[in-house]
């Protein structure tokens, strides 16, 4: 089915002036960009983003990382969007993801990992809300 998922190119892969090349993977893999924009997250907006990590150990370093510089938000429209998004980045750790993943090739550690992706049609709906009004998608 036609789906729609949040990526999130996070402040590491910016630095590194991978988003062309990150959404050039996105676009040959099919999946389409119909929302997008660039933002410099505040601790309150990436720490309600990861709301659901709130009591992991790793969640103070997490928003630290993710505040830490701009970000590229952006919904990916196609079929089976979320899972496709998730074969293109590879394993939450760089060090288990596949060889050709963006993870694989743009990130080093499982905190700057380059890209987030939901990883559920639930939390796809939540996390395109969280960030894009109705108005700021554009089907195509
Ligand atoms: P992401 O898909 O953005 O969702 C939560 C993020 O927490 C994850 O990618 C990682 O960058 C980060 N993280 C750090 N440590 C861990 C861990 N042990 N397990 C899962 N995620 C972690």
């Amino acid at each position: 089915a036609t789906e729609r998922t949040l990526s999130i190119i996070k402040p590491d892969a910016v630095a590194k002036n991978a988003i062309g090349d990150i959404i050039s993977r996105f676009e040959k893999a099919g999946l389409k960009v119909v929302a997008a924009k660039m933002l410099h997250l505040s601790e309150e907006k990436a720490g309600g983003f990861y709301a659901e990590h709130k009591e992991r150990p790793f969640f103070k370093d997490l928003v630290g990382f993710m505040t830490s510089g701009p970000v590229v938000v952006q919904v990916l429209e196609g079929e089976d969007a979320i899972a496709k998004n998730r074969e293109l980045m590879g394993a939450t750790n760089p060090k288990e993801a596949a060889p050709g993943t963006i993870r694989a090739d743009f990130a080093e550690t499982i905190d700057a990992n380059a890209v987030h992706g939901s990883d559920s049609p639930a939390s796809a709906e939540r996390e395109v809300a969280y960030f894009f009004s109705a108005d700021e998608i554009c089907p195509r």
